[in-house]
């Protein structure tokens, strides 16, 4: 019987994991399925980990408040030597682009354990944006046996890397499972509308607000290579935009990286919940996220995942960065990047607001990065081919 080790440690990995978790869960008869977190994210994983109803056979436990890149690097590293001389599994597999996802590749490689990478072949090619997550996945590109690519397009680009063609597996990417998963659940469960409204309220943010036809603007900002002046800037452009919209609610999950909250106090003041139509919330669980972005009529991010699940709700995404790894849905026209620039933040958010037009051309429902079974694929392939 093959022994599949997943790990992960993040929040954007966990949502895209958990859904390939319970896949090979369900075949158990073929495989012996163990689950390590590093949790490089405490609270914000544990939130996935609690929906999914997944219980870690390891956990490393590494999070510290500010913790730089050389904590995770070092602390994930030693962890999982650890772990993988306990364990032995025969596979390990790893997601996308976080400096947990490319430790642990580094020390499966270390013990000669062969690596699968899920959402393999992202590319920007700028080793600087994002930072540190270009290089992340480059290096785990390197050491990985199995690439399951999302699209055509990252395939493309492991080939162009000189990856042999047999070892990259189209497979569309496993957020839009997770993303299936939980619209169906929130579409099939009756009760479930109104406890997520409840959930919302509770969070900050009252979804009857909406009722009478008001629009939303969703926000969420994390990446490292925009802390300091680009934070500054896009804090300063929704502070504008909520002012000059005083009828459309602004709403911003925020981040639990201290280095998130701090240019928004700088801007917004220490107390956060002052003015009427911003609102700043707490990270929200999985499903309330999903069930607010369905409400949005924009998206304003910075964010890998939500470029990729927003187009398949039909939302305009604008994207606060100035290259994406993601250009499929750019490409179809869902997704547009503004940068941090102030005045191109301002500009975009108003004219999707005010003009109708350019509203619909950009609001219509993509899917350029799955149809929901890759994990299905995955597994398969594991079950028939390695
Ligand atoms: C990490 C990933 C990034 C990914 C992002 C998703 C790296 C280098 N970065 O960035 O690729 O897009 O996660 O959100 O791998 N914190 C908490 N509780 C939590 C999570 C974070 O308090 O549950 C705070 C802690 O102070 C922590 C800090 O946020 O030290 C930074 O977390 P870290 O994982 O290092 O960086 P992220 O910006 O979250
Ligand atoms: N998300 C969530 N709650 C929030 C904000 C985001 O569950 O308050 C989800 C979102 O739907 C997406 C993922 O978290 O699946 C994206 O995480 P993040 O932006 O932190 O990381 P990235 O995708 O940029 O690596």
């Amino acid at each position: 019987m093959k022994k599949i080790m997943l790990v992960f440690g993040t929040r954007p990995e966990a949502i895209k994991m958990a859904p390939l978790v319970k896949e090979f869960q369900k075949h158990t008869n073929e495989f012996a399925v163990e689950v390590c977190v590093t949790a490089q994210h405490r609270q914000m994983l544990d939130q996935v980990l609690s929906l999914f109803e997944i219980k870690p056979d390891y956990d490393l436990d590494i999070m510290k408040p500010g913790q730089d890149l050389y904590d995770v690097t070092a602390r994930v590293l030693t962890g999982m030597r650890d772990v993988l001389k306990e364990s032995r599994p025969d596979v390990v597999l790893v997601h996308g682009d976080t400096t947990t996802s490319s430790a642990a590749a580094l020390a499966a490689f270390y013990q000669q354990i062969p690596v699968g990478h899920v959402e393999a072949g992202l590319r920007t090619h700028n080793i600087y944006s994002p930072w540190p997550e270009e290089m992340n996945r480059q290096i785990t590109g390197r050491i990985a046996e199995y690439n399951f690519a999302p699209t055509p397009l990252s395939k493309k680009n492991l080939l162009a890397e000189g990856i042999d063609p047999e070892k990259i597996i189209v497979t569309g990417n496993t957020v839009i499972d997770a993303l299936y998963q939980v619209v169906d659940k929130i579409k099939n469960t009756s009760t479930l509308n109104e406890e997520l409204r409840m959930e919302l309220k509770k969070a900050g943010y009252n979804t009857s607000r909406l009722d009478k036809g008001k629009k939303l603007v969703l926000i969420t900002g994390h990446r490292r290579e925009n802390f300091g002046d680009g934070f500054i800037s896009m804090c300063k452009a929704i502070k504008a935009l909520s002012e000059k919209y005083t009828d459309v609610d602004f709403v911003y999950p925020m981040h639990l990286n201290p280095n998130v909250r701090k240019p928004i106090h700088e801007v917004f003041g220490e107390n956060l919940n002052g003015s009427g139509n911003m609102f700043f919330i707490e990270p929200l669980e999985y499903l309330s996220f999903v069930y607010l972005m369905d409400k949005a009529h924009i998206v304003l991010t910075d964010s890998g995942g939500i470029q990729e699940e927003a187009p398949g709700l039909g939302k305009p995404v604008l994207v606060m960065r100035d290259t994406t790894e993601r250009p499929e849905a750019l490409d179809a026209g869902t997704v547009k990047l503004v940068g941090t620039d102030f005045d191109k933040i301002v500009d975009n958010v108003s004219s999707l607001i005010d003009d109708a037009d350019k509203y619909d051309k950009m609001s219509h429902a993509v899917n350029p990065y799955g149809d929901g079974k890759a994990c299905r694929r995955i597994v398969d392939f594991f079950k028939t081919k390695a």
